[in-house]
């Protein structure tokens, strides 16, 4: 293997970049080059890209950008969800630049695995995954890049939000992203001490939720319990609006309680951006070295996971890294998705 491709798909993640620059330093050691694709697959469609390694004494070394990058958020070789590539035309250019490589590195969540998949089984194409997505929604890996940054993330806003509640005894619901997955919900509200989690997985209808939540805030409320705050995190995925939320509580419990203050706080793309955390560039760096190698092995169609939650996976030296067919992933995704995985189960 004499040249590799590596780019960045699909919501950016915190850690992204020091999964570049590990995979990239541990190439450029090998003596193989690496090239950085702008954009996700659009860079591949537009053969747009740009070396990360230079020639240097004995060998090949780490571009300065690359050797930088590795405590940056967001993603150095910029991101995007490449909607030519969801057509067999597209795929079939991306594989036509692909040529002009030996492998390709695809770091990003669900639809770009899908995309690397596709490109593996569709044209032969060497091609090996790294998680990446805050929305922890990946099958067969424990984590994924960024997933660890965004919980630090909102468990120091939902303090913060905590203290300005306490202070006027307000019920706050907090909104986080995770698309269709109740992750970073779940594992927040856990972290921060919420009083309630709110997720899609749940399955309740939004009458149920107004129902239950105006519940908990009477009962932490109306007789004194000594309680300042009340915090509710709601998952993205659960679709009724914070505002919507927010009104109807106050519809329902100030008829009761009298004044009641309720706030409603999106954190939307705060939570993606912001320094990876030692979790993240951890796992990246050792993701990226089980890729490097996977590739060098020959291997294809594979994604690199991390602690699986489940039995299986082919070995590699790391004992907390495992190599999967990309197939396996995209199944067990759906499975996570809507609640017939195990996982998903422990979970909630
Ligand atoms: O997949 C990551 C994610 O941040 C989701 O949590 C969210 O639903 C989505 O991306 C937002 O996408 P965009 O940045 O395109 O608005």
């Amino acid at each position: 293997m004499r040249r590799v491709g590596i780019l960045t798909s699909g919501g950016d993640a915190p850690g992204m970049n020091m999964a570049v620059r590990a995979a990239t330093l541990i190439a450029a050691q090998r003596g193989i080059e690496v090239v950085g694709i702008e954009r996700g697959y659009e860079g591949l469609l537009d053969r747009s890209w740009r070396a990360l390694t230079r020639k240097a004494e004995g060998g090949l070394a780490p571009t300065h950008e690359v050797d930088v990058c590795g405590h940056l958020g967001g993603s150095i070789l910029g991101s995007a969800r490449c909607k030519a590539f969801y057509t067999a035309e597209g795929r079939a250019r991306g594989a036509e630049a692909l040529r002009e490589l030996d492998g390709l590195v695809v770091i990003g969540g669900n639809g770009s695995l899908t995309g690397a998949h596709a490109l593996a089984t569709e044209h032969g194409a060497k091609v090996v995954g790294i998680p990446a997505s805050i929305d922890n929604d990946i099958g067969c890996t424990a984590s994924a890049i960024g997933v660890d940054s965004a919980l630090n993330t909102i468990v120091e806003a939902c303090d913060r939000i905590s203290d300005t509640a306490r202070a006027h005894r307000r019920a706050f619901v907090v909104e986080v992203m995770g698309r269709q997955s109740g992750y970073l919900c779940m594992a927040s509200a856990i972290a921060a001490g919420a009083d309630a989690a709110l997720y899609r997985e749940d399955g309740r209808d939004e009458d149920a939720i107004v129902g239950s939540v105006a519940d908990l805030i009477r009962r932490s409320f109306e007789a004194d319990r000594g309680k300042q705050r009340v915090l509710v995190i709601k998952a993205e995925g659960v679709e009724v609006p914070c505002t919507r939320l927010v009104r109807r509580l106050t519809e329902v419990l100030e008829p009761e309680l009298g004044e009641v203050s309720i706030r409603a706080t999106v954190l939307g793309h705060l939570v993606r951006g912001g320094n990876p955390s030692f979790l993240d560039r951890m796992i990246a760096g050792r993701f990226a070295l089980a890729a490097i190698d996977a590739l060098a092995a020959g291997a294809t169609d594979e994604m690199v996971a991390w602690q699986s939650p489940l039995p299986g996976g082919i070995a590699t030296p790391d004992r907390s890294v495992t190599r999967w067919p990309l197939a396996a992933v995209l199944e067990e995704t759906e499975k996570l998705l809507d609640g017939r995985s195990p996982v998903t189960q422990a979970r909630v």
